[in-house]
């Protein structure tokens, strides 16, 4: 991947325009700190990028490498390399998280990985993110503890070695050993050529990988960029700087409210 852009995104859910006009590129090798107060968008613009149906792309486009991809399905966008590791990674009962990994290897690949291929990578996989490889035998997610859910989202990262990761508030969850842990392996991708984009809300995790860039995500839109010192001000300050320095409303916006009239109750009341 050379470049990933994100041209004036306007994107809604359920009826809701989450994302209102959303414009950022991302550069190969660059470590993108994605910050931004609680339910302004960041995990929507993630989910967008990786083609999650939930979300309706209204206009605008995303292009990777120049390609638009803002149609493509999330299983085409993988293949391209993307991949993204979520803030509340679902419980999937019913499919084994072996099964579920080999698939998605195999999705990846002209011929099918070999199972001793496959033993060796993710018991290697298993042992880097800490993780016990009898996990391997669970359902997917079931029953996993929420450090442990974080850790199995980076083991899928090891095993389809992506070209850009969006991660979403990895950190949540970790114990401060794992921190460290999950740091070191993204900071050895990351020399490897991985482009990140990581959401976080607290400097530790970015202590640990010094992203190069901030971008801050207000109302739907990104309304400030700038280097590493911005997300380190944002950790110590909090986001009131942005409205008396920089002009940038944080109050979000209000949603239509829900009308009683539309509400199927009120027929039943009304009877
Ligand atoms: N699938 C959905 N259906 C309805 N509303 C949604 C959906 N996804 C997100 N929203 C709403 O869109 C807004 C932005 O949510 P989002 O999860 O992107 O925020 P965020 O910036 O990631 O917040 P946080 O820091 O709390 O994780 C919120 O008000 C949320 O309730
Ligand atoms: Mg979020």
């Amino acid at each position: 991947m050379e470049e990933l852009e994100v041209k004036n995104i306007v994107a809604e859910a359920e009826g809701n325009q989450i994302l209102n006009g959303c414009s950022l590129k991302v550069k190969s090798g660059d470590c993108l700190a994605l910050l931004g107060p609680n339910g302004h968008g960041k995990s929507t613009l993630l989910n967008v990028l990786m083609g999650d149906p939930r979300y309706v792309v209204k206009s605008g486009s995303i292009l990777l490498d120049k390609t638009d991809i803002t149609k493509l399905t999330p299983d085409l966008r993988s293949q391209k390399g993307l991949f993204m590791a979520f803030q509340n990674p679902p419980d999937v009962p019913g499919v084994v998280t072996m099964d579920f990994f080999r698939a998605s290897i195999n999705a990846h690949q002209k011929q099918p990985i070999s199972l001793l291929n496959f033993y060796k990578s993710t018991t290697t996989a298993y042992k880097e993110v800490g993780l016990d490889s009898d996990m391997a035998s669970r359902h997917l997610n079931e029953g996993y503890s929420g450090g442990e859910k974080k850790r199995n989202e980076i083991l899928q990262m090891l095993l389809l070695k992506p070209s850009i990761a969006l991660l979403d508030e990895i950190d949540s969850g970790l114990d401060v050993d794992a921190l460290t842990q999950i740091a070191g392996i993204i900071n050895e991708l990351k020399k490897q050529g991985t482009t990140f984009i990581i959401v976080s809300h607290y400097d530790r995790l970015y202590d640990l990988i010094n992203p190069n860039r901030t971008a801050v995500i207000v109302n739907g839109k990104i309304a400030l960029e700038g280097d590493s010192s911005l997300a380190k001000r944002i950790s110590k300050e909090g986001y009131s700087f942005l409205e008396r320095e920089y002009g940038i409303d944080i109050k979000k916006n209000e949603k239509k409210p829900v009308s009683i009239g539309a509400c199927a109750a009120k027929q039943v009341a009304i009877k």
